[in-house]
């Protein structure tokens, strides 16, 4: 994804959802100034921690004058919002014209990949959770049915459909491992 942005060095790019900064720090690895942003503290001090550069506050109010910002990233966030189309005019909003977006979720694969993909996310996510510990477990459980529901919400075309209307052109949709993850990529004209 961070490829697929095309980040330039000296770039300024924003990192919403940046948890504990993996993306960050590959943003940061392609030369960007990067401003880490996530609603959790926790996570955020994490990043911090490592050089990243955190603020906390949410996707959907974003606290950026418009157009601030060569690019936006995100990593594993929209299936936490309340909506979808809010998130995404918010972080277009904060885009400078030709400036790029770009996201990394999961995704659900397809055909014969797809109970093997189950197996995997619904039987030996949660067992290895349980193995690690008690929150580890909640997390191995909770996976597999958040990635479901959203794949059944926001299936790509119609995903794609509600950046064009946030006002994003030349989307791209690719899928990875399988059809297990996503990356999306957009311009702001
Ligand atoms: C699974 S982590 C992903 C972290 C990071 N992007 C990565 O790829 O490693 C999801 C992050 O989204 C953050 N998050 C969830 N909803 C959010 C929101 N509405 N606004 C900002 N951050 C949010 C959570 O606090 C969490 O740190």
């Amino acid at each position: 994804m961070v490829g697929d942005i095309s980040v330039e060095t000296g770039d300024r790019v924003l990192d919403v959802a940046a948890g504990t900064g993996s993306i960050t720090r590959r943003l940061a690895a392609a030369g960007a100034e990067v401003v880490s942003l996530d609603q959790s503290y926790e996570m955020l001090a994490r990043a911090v921690e490592r050089g990243a550069a955190g603020i906390v506050a949410t996707a959907e109010q974003l606290p950026f004058a418009d157009g601030e910002f060569d690019a936006v990233t995100f990593g594993y966030l929209l299936r936490y919002v309340d909506s979808v189309p809010g998130a995404m005019t918010e972080i277009t909003r904060v885009v400078r014209p030709g400036g790029r977006v770009g996201m990394v979720e999961f995704g659900r694969p397809s055909g014969i990949w797809r109970p093997l993909w189950w197996g995997f996310t619904r039987i030996i996510l949660p067992v290895a959770g349980w193995m690690i510990s008690r929150p580890w477990r909640d997390v191995g459980s909770f996976l597999g049915p958040s990635i479901d529901a959203f794949a059944d919400r926001w299936p790509p075309p119609r995903l794609a459909a509600a950046w064009e209307e946030a006002g994003l052109i030349d989307i791209t949709v690719v899928r990875m491992s399988l059809g297990g993850g996503l990356v999306v990529t957009a311009t702001k004209p």
